[in-house]
């Protein structure tokens, strides 16, 4: 057989490389057949690539700013030993596991963690650690569409692209909904739109942090709206997609609580977004009387309950541990710091006269987008029409935020230097009192 050793050392970016625009995914290719591994020169570029490629990801952590990740955590010492394992969680995590290979007490215990967090009785929840928010919203709306076949499913525009997914996986008819300036939902479409459909059922997304602006959707409005248009409490279903806030909002003194104690039917988030976590994940929980018409499957000897057959045995064991190395008080301090971070990176672009916007409770500031690309890549920025954010996660330090804007106004003046370039006008986005470009300046 032949041997091909293909090993591209080109393809990790070096340090000068770092600050380049994003470039075209290249091939590391990796047809190393058996006799080939067993070279000891193999061996070495294989660790020769893998150590420059941890270098490469280490320089660039305090770059990483545009997307929401807590990448500030120490499993990594403790918990490598685990990765000798296969370790898969298939099946429902309360049912008895076939094999050794689990971590499923591990999952049980997280998802008693969040139940009691979002205040439900543990012999009336249900609930499983999934591949990330995506999941549980996909996870959220089937038990919302099993309940409700005949349901409309509303979501403001302003949702995640899954909730739009699942309205196409399970062919549910939707209504988009406006949103408000802030990316809120626009409660007066709402209303008008479930009155129009009032015959049918509704099954309602809110967001508990919208993925661009972070809006937070007033979940006791929505329940008032839906009352006042006259549906009953078995008439409607409410999904929460907490990918982000759902670990911030609970440790917040004024922020409105998201609690099962109100008439909604689950709640999901991502567990490696504001907790942190090596691999995606999340959790998503139910009301255990929504989930008891699924089938159960002898050869896995469970219920067939989750999205995923194979399930990441890891991810719950990383979720537990870093839940019990914070605890509630340092999940608060999280919360308190990083939205005072946001405050204070909003507090600079606006000193500086730049467009800017922030909600209240959020940790995304949004802004005007670069017209940099090389700039965009080099924070990792995130960016939608002629916006971009930052999203303040723990572990951006006040220092990180000084010299990001110190960058921007240095990169700001060579981009308008000419005075041709402005800024945008981002009235329409962010609203006219947060728009300082030159247009709505005059005209305010
Ligand atoms: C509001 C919202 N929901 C869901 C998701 C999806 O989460 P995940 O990336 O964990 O699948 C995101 C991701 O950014 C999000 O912002």
């Amino acid at each position: 057989m032949e041997i091909q050793k293909e090993f591209d050392l080109t393809v990790v970016p070096t340090e000068g490389e770092i600050d380049a625009p994003l470039s075209p995914r290249k091939n590391l290719c990796l047809s190393v057949v058996e006799s080939d591994i067993k070279n000891e020169t193999s061996f070495q570029k294989l660790d020769m690539i893998l150590t420059q490629y941890l270098e490469t990801l280490s320089k660039r952590k305090k770059y990483h700013i545009g997307y929401p990740t807590n990448m500030h955590y120490e499993h990594h010492a403790t918990l490598a030993p685990l990765l000798q394992f296969h370790l898969n969680n298939f099946g429902d995590p309360f049912a008895q596991h076939p094999t050794d290979f689990h971590s499923k007490d591990f999952e049980v215990a997280v998802l008693d963690w969040f139940a009691q967090l979002w205040e439900i009785e543990k012999d009336e929840y249900w609930g499983y650690i999934t591949s990330g928010g995506t999941e549980g919203n996909l996870h959220g709306l089937l038990v919302g569409r099993e309940l409700l076949p005949s349901g409309i499913l509303y979501a403001s525009k302003d949702s995640h692209y899954s909730i739009f997914k699942a309205a196409r996986m399970y062919r549910m008819e939707l209504q988009t909904i406006n949103t408000l300036v802030n990316g809120e939902i626009d409660y007066e479409d709402l209303q008008s739109k479930l009155l129009v459909n009032k015959n049918k059922p509704a099954i309602i997304n809110i967001n508990i942090g919208t993925t661009f602006k972070g809006a937070i959707d007033d979940l006791d409005f929505v329940i008032q709206t839906l009352e006042n248009c006259g549906y009953s409490n078995d008439n409607y279903y409410i999904h929460c997609d907490a990918a982000l806030c759902g670990l911030i909002l609970p440790f917040i003194k004024h922020a409105k609580k998201i609690t099962f104690k109100k008439p909604i039917g689950s709640i999901s988030i991502s567990g490696h977004k504001f907790l942190g976590c090596p691999m995606p994940c999340g959790i998503q929980i139910t009301r255990k009387t929504y989930v008891s018409t699924h089938s159960k499957i002898e050869y896995i000897n469970s219920t067939d309950a989750t999205i995923s057959g194979s399930r990441n045995g890891f991810t719950p064991i990383f979720l537990w541990y870093c839940l019990s190395k914070k605890g509630h008080a340092r999940l608060q301090q999280d919360s308190i710091t990083c939205i005072e971070n946001a405050r204070y990176l909003k507090d600079r672009l606006l000193e500086a006269g730049i467009s800017v916007m922030l909600n209240e409770f959020s940790i995304t500031v949004i802004f005007e987008r670069s017209c940099d690309h090389k700039f965009i890549h080099r924070w990792n920025l995130c960016y939608l029409r002629g916006m971009a954010h930052v999203v303040v996660m723990p572990g951006i330090t006040r220092e990180t935020i000084d010299s990001f804007f110190k960058d921007l106004m240095q990169e700001r003046k060579r981009w308008f230097q000419d005075g041709k370039t402005q800024p945008p006008c981002l009235a329409d986005e962010f609203g006219s009192q947060n728009c300082m470009c030159s247009h709505n300046k005059m005209h305010n």
